[in-house]
């Protein structure tokens, strides 16, 4: 069974009045956004359409920043609009959830259930609460006009879940212009049989100024902050020049190593490793092992990168220490950082690169070779 997701994310957050769209603001350390790009990747969703208003693609794009398998379209003047756009640009799923990015307490679990009750035979599926609350009429003067009983009903939230064919059809047969206030609403009105599952309270939307305060005090104890260090060191021998943090430096000796000897991104993907419990280099990529032998240390720090993003972790911050007498690291200290962000999906403002010597005392004095240390901070779901 292969999902496939929509987030629409084209509003412009009116109501919430904040000086960039909600689902864009910062949540407990990611975008709004992000944490339902995050949650569906964790529950085995293979592709993310994201709608978006094609004048916020820069925030769009720093909110996906390094996920994997997402794809950002231009969303509609309605949330109707935004879907039918998302939905032309999901291939070859077997089941489509659509979700509103303004909803980021989304959790692997609900997709689970949604994905089961349309195993379970359902064409739609939606999780629900049910309203505690009392309800009222009430005219524009706050004058009360009447009761409603409450029992049997249901307020409904997002992800829903599809049948994609079912899906597809039924936006097919919805005249152009039509806005309805729901994707079951769509399937329901095509005929399409659906059923609620207990929802979730962290699935509340965001929508007026209050919600993210409230919802970033239910989020504070999502995430734990994790941070590891590395550390590498490579022997001296002949050659005409060295790669540290993924530049190529002319020096009078070269690396000895069984890869390219880059021991700056060695010890960062250890850091990167160490914060994600998921021991070191020599694990993922044995030196035993001739694949790697001259291979260029940026697929092993892109496979820890995606090691992070499998997690669910988010990489707030890396720093690495590059320790020897020469070659002189300063000139290439700005190379290095935008390099290594650039593989890991980071702004260079989040990439530290420093140096040192170690005042000609011990091996590294010597120049017999050269070390590296790094520290990684990451965020995990706790
Ligand atoms: N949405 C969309 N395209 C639109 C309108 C809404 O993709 N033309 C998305 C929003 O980004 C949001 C979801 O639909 O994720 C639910 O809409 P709502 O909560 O109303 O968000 P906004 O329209 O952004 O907010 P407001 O109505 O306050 O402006
Ligand atoms: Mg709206």
């Amino acid at each position: 069974m292969r999902l496939g997701a929509v987030i629409v994310a084209a509003g412009r957050g009116a109501r919430a009045r904040g000086e960039i769209p909600k689902q864009y603001m910062n949540l407990a350390g990611r975008p709004v956004l992000r944490w339902s790009v995050d949650a569906l990747a964790r529950a085995g969703v293979e592709q993310t359409v994201i709608a978006i208003a094609p004048e916020h693609a820069k925030f769009g794009r720093a909110a996906t920043e390094g996920a994997l398998g997402v794809r950002i379209v231009s969303g509609g003047v309605t949330r109707t609009a935004s879907v039918r756009a998302g939905l032309a640009a999901v291939d070859g799923a077997d089941v489509i959830l659509v979700h509103d990015a303004a909803r980021p307490g989304l959790t692997p679990e609900i997709v689970r259930a949604l994905v089961g009750a349309i195993q379970a035979g359902a064409a739609g599926a939606a999780p629900a609460l049910p309203i505690a609350d009392s309800l009222r009429r009430m005219d524009r003067r706050g004058n009360v006009t009447g009761e409603i009983e409450r029992e049997g009903l249901m307020r409904v939230q997002t992800p829903q879940a599809f049948r994609a064919a079912v899906l597809r059809e039924a936006y097919a047969a919805l005249p152009v212009d039509a806005s309805a206030s729901d994707d079951l609403a769509v399937v329901r009105a095509h005929g399409g049989a659906c059923v609620l599952i207990p929802g979730d309270a962290r699935l509340m939307k965001i929508t007026y100024p209050e919600d993210l305060a409230l919802m970033e005090r239910m989020f504070g104890s999502q995430s734990v902050t994790c941070v590891g260090t590395g550390f590498d060191a490579h022997r001296f021998g002949s050659g005409d020049h060295v790669t540290l943090c993924g530049v190529r430096i002319a020096h009078e000796k070269g690396l000895l190593g069984h890869s390219d000897a880059d021991a700056g991104w060695h010890a960062l993907v250890d850091a990167i490793l160490g914060a994600l419990g998921e021991g070191d280099i020599g694990a993922h990529f044995p030196p035993s092992d001739p694949q790697w032998k001259g291979a260029s240390s940026e697929r092993f720090l892109r496979h820890a990168a995606k090691l992070a993003a499998n997690a669910g972790a988010r990489i707030v911050h890396v720093d690495v220490t590059l320790v020897c007498e020469r070659p002189k690291i300063g000139p290439h200290r700005e190379a290095m950082r935008s390099r290594t962000a650039e593989v890991l999906g980071l702004p260079v403002s989040r990439v530290s690169v420093k140096a040192t010597t170690t005042e000609r005392m011990g091996f590294l004095g010597r120049e017999e070779g050269l070390a590296s240390q790094a520290t990684a901070t990451l965020e995990r779901p706790a």
